[in-house]
């Protein structure tokens, strides 16, 4: 796809925010992925690196979300429009963010979510360990990790 950006948000700076939201809760309402709640959301966009895909100043396409912790890179939220899927988007977004940070990486994903399992596997990340009800409805998760997978055993 022509045309896309990849910009950070600086600290403070809600203008996508909404757009965010309103991405994550098309995903929710049509595959029943991504239930965090809104003040969940709005914490996690507020306090940590957001990088957003655009392809102009306001059109958000999709973004991901990184929380630097002690123990690497955490994914805190990956999620592209639901029109735009299927493009090479987040891989283009996810390979940015590991060349930037060049560092461990690491996310939870739903074991049954199989394309943002087999978009990790092709960025080379390794499934550490599962999760068993790892969510709050129950659902199990994978712990995957981009390096360094020997931090989590
Ligand atoms: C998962 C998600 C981020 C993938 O984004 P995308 O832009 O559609 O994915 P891409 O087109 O960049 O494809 C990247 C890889 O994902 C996998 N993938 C994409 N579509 C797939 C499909 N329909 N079936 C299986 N795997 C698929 C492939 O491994 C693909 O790499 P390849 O084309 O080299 O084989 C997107 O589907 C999404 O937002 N899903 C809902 C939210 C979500 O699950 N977020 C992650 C939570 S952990």
């Amino acid at each position: 796809m022509r045309g896309i950006l990849i910009k950070t948000v600086d600290e403070g700076d809600t203008t996508n925010l909404i757009n965010c939201w309103e991405i994550k809760q098309e995903i929710l309402n049509k595959h029943d992925l991504l239930k965090q709640s809104w003040n969940f959301f709005y914490k996690v966009y507020k306090n940590n690196k957001v990088y957003l895909l655009k392809k102009s100043k306001n059109n958000v396409l999709g973004y991901a979300i990184i929380d630097e912790k002690n123990n690497g890179y955490y994914l805190s939220l990956l999620a592209i429009r639901l029109n735009k899927q299927g493009n090479g988007l987040s891989k283009k977004l996810m390979n940015y963010i590991i060349s930037e940070i060049q560092d461990n990486i690491y996310c939870h994903v739903r074991i049954n979510n199989k394309k943002a399992v087999n978009l990790y596997k092709s960025l080379g990340f390794d499934i550490i360990q599962e999760l068993e009800s790892f969510y709050n409805d129950g659902g199990n998760a994978y712990l995957m990790s981009k390096y360094e997978s020997s931090k989590y055993k």
